[in-house]
């Protein structure tokens, strides 16, 4: 192609993407708008009605062991639900080992309750027009009883401080058949996909406002979403094998995003896109 001929084809090609641009920016402005209404009103928060579900089955006697989670020790000693979500993940002395607030929900069912935990694992989370599993309801709800709370992540443990490094490190680790890492699409401003704009999540100021409103409900699915399900995605975006639930390398990237998110108040349920 002579040079005048793709010098008119990159021109034509940069006049004919300001219109899609700008109806981008259209959309991005009236999904914000329809946000801001469902948030201008608590009570419109279909967030809710999962943290409402899940006080139920927190109080519910459930399992082979016929009990109610109420004895479930969150970080804070057993029973106490408010502020627990607050200082997770942190370091468990029992199971020896660092765990999210889904880990630690999986962990009650099973020793409590007597789930047994592939049973639960078989649908930790829900797909879009699924109705909202148990372990999404009781994480919105015990993230909810911290709304108002600052994440102040615990760094006490030897194992609290490691699980952070590595979540560091995969976080900028470039892996799998695209070589993306998580800063791949969450570090530089501006980035966005499918209309939806990347937050950028090695900001302090972005994490504290992102990261506490998680479970979020995700208007795009219609069920509260966990952060769990969320890393899961965006690995899945990474086009790698699915990760394991709640494996450490899930809850290092949720310790690096709490700590991100250090000082920020938890809105859990916040809703999103
Ligand atoms: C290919 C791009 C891509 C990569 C790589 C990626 N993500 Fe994401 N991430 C997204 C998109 C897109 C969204 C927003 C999706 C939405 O709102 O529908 C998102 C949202 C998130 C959110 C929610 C933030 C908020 O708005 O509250 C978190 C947390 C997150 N990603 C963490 C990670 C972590 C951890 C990794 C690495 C394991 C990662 N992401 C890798 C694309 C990516």
């Amino acid at each position: 192609m002579p040079w005048f001929g793709k010098r008119a084809l990159i021109a034509a090609a940069v006049v004919s993407a300001l219109p899609l641009l700008a109806a981008a920016q259209d959309t991005e402005r009236e999904l914000e708008r329809y946000r801001q209404m469902l948030t201008a009103d608590p009570w419109s928060n279909p967030g809710l009605l999962d943290v409402d579900r899940g006080a139920a089955l927190w109080k519910e006697k459930r399992g082979p062991k016929n009990v109610s989670l109420e004895r479930c020790d969150l970080g804070r000693g057993p029973g106490k639900v408010k502020g627990a979500f607050a200082v997770l993940p942190r370091y468990f002395r029992d199971a020896k080992r660092v765990m999210d607030v889904e880990t630690r929900l999986v962990w009650c069912m099973e020793k409590l309750q007597g789930f047994s935990r592939a049973e639960i694992l078989k649908r930790p989370y829900s797909k879009a027009n699924q109705p909202g599993t148990d372990l999404e309801a009781l994480a919105t709800y015990v993230a909810h009883q911290s709304k108002g709370f600052k994440f102040q992540p615990s760094l006490r443990y030897r194992k609290e401080k490691e699980a952070l490094a590595i979540g560091e490190a995969l976080f900028f680790r470039r892996q799998g058949p695209m070589d993306f890492s998580c800063a791949t699409c969450h570090v530089e401003p501006g980035k966005r996909i499918r209309l939806q704009e990347l937050p950028v999540l090695v900001k302090p100021e972005v994490a504290r406002r992102e990261i506490g409103g998680w479970p979020a409900y995700r208007v795009s699915q219609g069920t509260v979403m966990t952060m769990q399900h969320r890393i899961t995605d965006c690995y899945w975006q990474m086009r790698l094998p699915q990760i394991d639930y709640g494996s450490d390398a899930t809850i290092a990237l949720t310790m690096y995003l709490a700590n991100q998110a250090k000082g920020g108040e938890i809105t859990a349920p916040q809703i999103e896109r």
